[in-house]
C-alpha cells in the first residue's frame, strides 16, 4: 500500500479530513479533501461533518478550525509550523494599542494567535479585508494589525484612515521591486498578480492583487495564457492543477515558507495514524475569539 492509500484509510477510519492550505507541498495538495485559502479552510472547518479535522498548514489556521468548530478533533501533522508573522503582535500589545485609541475599530490580520483574535472587534483575510473595511461606518477610525502591507493595501483601496502596525510576512517580504521588472522582461506577454502581503514597490508593479484563491479565480477567468505570480510557491501547483492550459512564473525563488513546507507526508501520515499533535485552545480564550471569526466568517 502506498503512503496515499495508507493515508486515505486511516482517515476513512477516524472519520478525518484533511484541509491543506494553497502552500502545501504538491504531495500534500493532492491527497488533501480541500485544498484554499485562510477563509476557505476555516468556513470548511466549521461546517464540515467529520470529528477529526486535519490541518495542513501554520498554527493559527488549525487554531482557527478549533475554535470555530470545538466539537471536532484537530490536529497538526507539524506543531511547530507557525507563521512568524502572527507572533510579532501580542495580546497586551493590543490591550494597550486600545488605550491608545479608545475609540478605534480593532481589526486583525487571519494571521494572527488566538489571544490576539480575543482581543480584537474583527478578524478579517486577504480575501475579505476591503469588503469588511468598506461595510464600516464613513469616517470609522480603524487600527489594523499586524501586516503593514496588507493594511497600507486596506487602506488605499477603501479610502479609510487605518493605524497601520509594523508586522510583515517574511516570505512576500523576499519578493522584490526588481524581481518584478526583470520577469516582465523575461515575460512580456505575462500578467503580474500578486498577494497583498508583498511591499508597495511589488503592489505597484501589479495588474492584479488579490489573496491566494482569488488568484486561482482570476487567472481562470482571464484570457491571458500567462501569469507571474508573486506570492509563496505552493500557489503555483494549485494553479498549475486547476488551469492546465495556462502557464505560470515566480518572479523570485526565495519565495518560499519554510513553514508552510514542514508538513511532509511522511508526518501526515503519523498524525492520522496516531491522531496527533492535537491542537487546543483555553475555553476563555475561545469564547472571546469566536466573536471576531464570526464576523470574518460572513464578511
Ligand atoms: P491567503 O488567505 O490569501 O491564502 O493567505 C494566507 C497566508 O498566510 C498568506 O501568506
Ligand atoms: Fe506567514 Fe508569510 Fe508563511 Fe503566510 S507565507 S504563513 S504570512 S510567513
Amino acid at each position: 500500500m502506498t503512503v496515499q492509500q495508507r493515508i486515505q484509510e486511516n482517515k476513512r477510519e477516524k472519520n478525518g479530513v484533511i484541509l491543506a492550505h494553497n502552500y502545501q507541498l504538491p504531495e500534500i495538495q493532492d491527497v488533501a479533501d480541500y485544498v484554499g485559502d485562510s477563509l476557505e479552510l476555516a468556513r470548511i472547518a466549521a461546517r464540515v461533518d467529520a470529528e477529526l479535522i486535519v490541518c495542513c498548514g501554520v498554527r493559527f489556521m488549525a487554531e482557527t478550525a478549533k475554535i470555530l468548530a470545538p466539537s471536532r478533533k484537530v490536529i497538526m501533522p507539524e506543531y511547530s509550523a507557525i507563521c512568524p508573522m502572527a507572533k510579532m503582535i501580542d495580546a497586551p500589545t493590543v490591550r494597550s494599542l486600545r488605550m491608545k485609541h479608545p475609540k478605534a475599530v480593532f481589526i486583525a490580520y487571519v494571521n494572527t494567535t488566538a489571544e490576539v483574535k480575543a482581543e480584537v472587534d474583527y478578524c478579517i483575510t486577504s480575501a475579505n479585508a476591503v469588503r469588511v473595511v468598506e461595510s464600516l461606518p464613513e469616517g470609522t477610525e480603524v487600527v489594523f494589525l499586524p501586516d503593514k502591507h496588507l493594511g497600507r493595501y486596506i487602506e488605499h483601496e477603501t479610502g479609510m484612515k487605518v493605524h497601520i502596525y509594523e508586522g510583515f510576512c517574511p516570505t512576500h517580504s523576499r519578493i522584490l521591486k526588481e524581481d518584478i521588472l526583470l520577469a516582465r522582461e523575461k515575460w512580456p506577454n505575462a500578467l503580474v498578480v500578486s498577494h497583498p502581503e508583498c511591499n508597495q514597490g511589488v503592489l505597484e508593479l501589479s495588474d492584479h492583487i488579490t489573496g491566494t484563491s482569488g488568484m486561482l479565480r482570476f487567472c481562470s477567468e482571464n484570457d491571458a495564457r500567462e501569469y507571474i505570480i508573486a506570492t509563496e510557491q505552493g500557489m503555483l501547483h494549485r494553479l498549475r492543477n486547476e488551469t492546465p492550459d495556462k502557464i505560470f512564473y515566480s518572479p523570485s525563488e526565495l519565495n518560499i515558507c519554510p513553514n508552510m513546507k514542514k508538513t511532509t507526508i511522511a508526518k501526515l501520515l503519523h498524525a492520522v495514524e496516531t491522531e496527533t499533535v492535537e491542537v487546543t485552545v483555553p475555553e476563555e480564550i475561545a469564547s472571546k475569539a469566536i466573536r471576531s471569526l464570526e464576523h470574518m466568517l460572513v464578511g
